[in-house]
């Protein structure tokens, strides 16, 4: 079947079934917007499992994904979506780019989660953008992007209480969202180490693509333990 799109992390093919789509996770990782990248043997393995489990725990707690099943080692079957240009950040915890920007000190626990929203845009970096850029870029109206944070915080919700159960903190996290053709918006893409932070929570080791982003050790070492607690769950 054709490839669709081809990104840093997956390939997303066509199906015979119309609306029904097939991801492939690449074994290739890379930080800083491409700077760094580097081929990873069983990467792409991992965060196939570590999504597909996140996404299923979701679904059990009431938010609804574009994931329907993981179909091999490597390859998920979503649902066709438009993704919104948007990156949706949420912290818990103050760590990377928010330490550089607002002058927080790495560790420092927000009183609530804050929600940040970036524009999907290689060229222009990501950009840090507000609500009314959104309706200025056209990027969602003003309805979808309230679904779209709602959503958002559901899973910190869901997904910190589970990092609590494994002894863990989420720190933060990137999601995205996508429209199906019938106008329902759901949460889209990945969910793993490659996009969120998760440290222990007594040592504050990290267990997550800092450890490539800042080479203090095996990313597929990394992400096979958390993998592992995930699964003792
Ligand atoms: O770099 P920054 O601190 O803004 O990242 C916040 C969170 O979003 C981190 O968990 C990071 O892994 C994730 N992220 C991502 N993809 C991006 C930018 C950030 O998964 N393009």
């Amino acid at each position: 079947m054709s490839l669709l799109y081809e990104g840093k992390a997956k390939r997303v093919f066509n199906t015979e079934q119309e609306g029904i789509l097939r991801i492939e996770y690449k074994d290739e990782v890379t930080a800083g917007n491409g700077a760094k990248k580097d081929e990873m043997i069983g990467k792409g393995r991992l965060n196939n499992l570590i999504t597909s489990k996140i996404f299923g725990i979701l679904k059990q707690k009431g938010v609804s994904s574009h994931f329907i099943e993981q179909i091999s080692d490597t390859e998920q079957l979503v649902k066709s979506v438009d993704i919104f240009p948007l990156e949706v950040v949420v912290r818990n915890v103050a760590a990377g780019s928010i330490c550089k920007r607002l002058g927080f000190e790495k560790g420092h626990t927000f009183k609530q989660p804050l929600l940040e929203l970036f524009f999907k845009k290689d060229e222009l970096n990501d950009p840090l953008i507000t609500d009314d850029h959104v309706a200025l870029l056209n990027i969602a109206s003003t309805e979808q992007l309230s679904t779209i944070k709602d959503e958002a915080l559901k899973v910190n919700e869901v997904l910190s209480k589970v990092m609590n159960e494994m002894n863990l903190i989420l720190v933060d996290y990137k999601i995205e969202f996508g429209i199906t053709k019938d106008g329902q918006i759901l949460l889209a893409d990945e969910i793993s180490p490659d996009t969120c932070r998760i440290w222990d929570k007594e040592t504050k080791e990290n267990f997550d693509k800092d450890v490539y982003r800042e080479d203090t050790g095996s990313l597929i070492d990394t992400y096979e333990t958390f993998y592992k607690k995930l699964e003792e769950l």
